[in-house]
């Protein structure tokens, strides 16, 4: 579903990633852990089409069609989702407005305004947030737990076909880690691809992923099965 080639990226002239070469079929889930710094995001924000970074070689196909050079709103359409790891805060517009401007972006036909709502009610409760968050801007005054689940009612209304978590693990308490991974876990259906960055294993209590891949200086340096993600949280990178 997801391929990426001979992937080398660059930010500023500087070379982070060099040479990813990865596939993520429909169905999977696949896990990338490494050290701070390795490129993780760097790859996550760059599938995306974040305009700060450079594919200077290789190609990221989707779904058999090449869009390495295409438009972040065009992958978007094409049913790509990145939750980011710092999501941005945006004044004057509120979650309503912006996931009801998402959705009639991304689907067709568009949902009106009742529909819509109904939706979003029944996705914000599934996620046990409070429903006075529809009205407020994005992210302004979140805390970092609450970005978090934000993201994952983004993915659950917004319906991609293939999603990639930038560290939404992180700074959940374990209540909100639970809701969180039975969102995941709703959203991986056979149809779908996850392509999650974590940095703990305590993942694995809650999904079994295919496989779990370690970048490191800007490259994938191992790929193994679920059980690779516990070596390395008792061993660390360096062993
Ligand atoms: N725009 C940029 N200009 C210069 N250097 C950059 C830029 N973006 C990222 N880098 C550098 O690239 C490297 C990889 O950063 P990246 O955010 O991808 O790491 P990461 O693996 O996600 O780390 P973490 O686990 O801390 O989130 C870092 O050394 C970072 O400073
Ligand atoms: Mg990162």
């Amino acid at each position: 579903m997801l391929s990426l080639n001979n992937l080398h990226i660059t930010a500023d002239n500087k070379e982070i990633v060099k040479g990813v070469t990865l596939n993520v079929p429909a169905g999977e889930v696949h896990v990338i852990m490494g050290p701070n710094g390795s490129g993780k995001s760097t790859l996550a924000n760059t599938i995306m089409g974040h305009p700060k970074y450079t594919v200077t070689t290789g190609t990221i196909t989707f779904n058999n069609k090449d869009i390495t050079q295409a438009r972040p709103d065009e992958r978007a359409r094409a049913g790509l989702f990145l939750s980011m790891q710092y999501p941005p805060s945006i004044a004057g517009v509120t979650i309503s407005q912006f996931l009801r401007a998402a959705y009639n972006a991304t689907h067709t036909p568009a949902f009106s305004v009742m529909e819509f709502n109904k939706v979003l009610r029944e996705k914000i409760d599934e996620l046990e947030i409070d429903r006075s968050f529809i009205k407020r801007n994005i992210n302004e005054g979140f805390s970092g737990g609450e970005k978090k689940r934000i993201e994952i009612l983004q993915l659950l209304v917004l319906e991609p076909r293939f999603a990639i978590l930038d560290e939404t693990d992180s700074g959940l308490d374990v209540d909100a880690l639970k809701v969180v991974m039975d969102g995941v876990k709703q959203f991986a259906t056979p149809k779908r691809g996850v392509f999650i960055i974590t940095h703990y294993a305590r993942l694995l209590e809650f999904l079994k992923p295919n496989a779990v891949h370690i970048m490191r200086e800007g490259n994938i340096v191992r790929t193994d099965g679920a059980e690779l993600a516990l070596e390395i949280e008792k061993k660390g990178f360096e062993k």
